[in-house]
């Protein structure tokens, strides 16, 4: 976790000298929490000038910001109590509306944002993902219509196993960061991590490993448990 954490203040720190500000894109889940809590702690909380970072989210759960499964819940509870970054650098994803408008109306906040018409997605200095154990990202499910989408930068799109909604950045976007780091724990990802890494040819792609940022390879920050299966990985 702390190389993680290393990894964000570095990055922060060379967003903020290259262009005076910090586009973070937040993952949600249960891992990164200890994250987020250890940013906040005196070994890092000075590292970094949180009135200069942005914090997006490559998901969101369709619930209010205040339900336990809210993604945005997670960080205010976990870093933004802590941090107190300026309200106007909270870009939530509004989980409590109709989905497809939700959906368009944080694409509609990052053309704003990142003054772009349309078309070809922004370039967000860091994308933080999560993997589940299942092969997913942000809310990329294997099989469902988001992973198919190729123009629009966020979907709604409908999770079968959960029987929701969810709100998702959409591949083309993920793979236009600069810079995406995945976080992954636990012994339950261990199987799964095994195979994102395989190079068996052919077979469907997870959507972990369809990840592939065009600005280079993402970088995974994998602990013990989770990295088990991953033997002499080269
Ligand atoms: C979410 C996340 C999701 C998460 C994985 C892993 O909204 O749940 O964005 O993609 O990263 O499900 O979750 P855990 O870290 O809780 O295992």
């Amino acid at each position: 976790m702390r190389a993680a954490a290393e990894r964000i203040v570095s990055c922060a720190s060379a967003s903020i000298a290259a262009r005076g500000r910090f586009s973070w894109v937040l993952s949600g889940g249960n891992t990164p929490q200890r994250l987020y809590m250890l940013l906040g702690t005196a070994d890092y909380v000075s590292r970094i000038d949180w009135a200069r970072v942005h914090f997006f989210w490559g998901d969101e759960r369709c619930v209010p910001p205040d339900h336990p499964d809210s993604n945005y819940r997670m960080a205010r509870e976990s870093l933004f109590d802590v941090v107190k970054p300026p309200a106007e650098n909270v870009h939530r994803m509004h989980g409590e509306r109709d989905p497809a408008q939700a959906a368009d109306a944080y694409a509609a906040v990052l053309r704003e944002f990142f003054g772009l018409p349309g078309g070809a997605p922004p370039h967000f200095d860091l994308i933080l993902l999560g993997m589940g154990d299942d092969g997913h990202t942000a809310s990329l499910f294997p099989g469902s219509a988001a992973l198919l989408e190729e123009e629009r930068w966020v979907v709604a799109n409908w999770v079968e196993k959960f029987g929701t909604w969810r709100l998702t950045f959409t591949l083309p976007v993920l793979n236009a960061a600069r810079r995406v780091a995945f976080l992954v724990a636990g012994a339950d990802k261990a199987g799964r991590l095994a195979q994102v890494f395989s190079r068996e040819p052919g077979g469907e792609l997870l959507p972990a490993q369809r990840v592939r940022p065009t600005s280079g390879d993402a970088e995974w920050f994998v602990d013990t448990p989770a990295g088990a299966n991953l033997g002499h990985a080269s």
